[in-house]
């Protein structure tokens, strides 16, 4: 059974991150959404809050798990048995910092693959931050979001 960790900040889950999962999900016999902490991050929703959004996002989604971590990322999929971590890859400008992350796992464990997924180009400029800044300046973001996201800003 080939299992993925999919780590993120998922501050919100954006319908960029559901694109990545669904092509991991083509791919690997199942995926794991974790939660996990990114020290350089300030997030607008709480680890629970972010939980409570992905688990309703992926409701109608086979062979996937959400889970969250303050931990090391790569000490949770090893817990997990993990074969790989996927990532998203959206344009050019990812991959220095996806680089640098990858090597800093490698450096940790080098039985765990990364392995990454281009987002679809409608998705590529979407981002967390991106969703939170529109919505904070009242722009609509009906689309670049799952439902869940949406209700969860009403409720802030
Ligand atoms: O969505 P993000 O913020 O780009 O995700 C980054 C994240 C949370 C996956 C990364 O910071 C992480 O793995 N944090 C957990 C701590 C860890 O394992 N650090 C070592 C790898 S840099």
């Amino acid at each position: 059974m080939k299992i993925a960790v999919y780590p993120g900040s998922f501050d919100p889950i954006t319908n960029g991150h559901l694109d990545i999962l669904k092509r991991a999900l083509a791919v690997f016999d199942k995926v794991i959404v974790l939660v996990a902490y990114n020290k350089d991050k300030k997030c607008v929703f709480s680890v629970n809050e972010r939980i409570e959004m992905i688990k309703d996002a992926v409701k109608e989604l086979k062979n996937v798990e959400v889970d969250s971590t303050d931990g090391l990322t790569l000490a949770y999929a090893k817990k997990a048995k993990a074969c790989c971590l996927v990532r998203g890859l959206r344009a050019v400008t990812d991959f220095e910092y996806e680089f640098k992350m990858a090597e800093a796992n490698h450096y940790i464990d080098k039985s765990i693959e990364e392995v990454f997924f281009m987002s679809n180009s409608e998705y590529s400029f979407i981002s967390s931050s991106m969703v939170n800044e529109l919505h904070l300046s009242g722009v609509k973001i009906d689309s670049l979001v799952p439902a869940s996201v949406i209700k969860a800003y009403k409720n802030k």
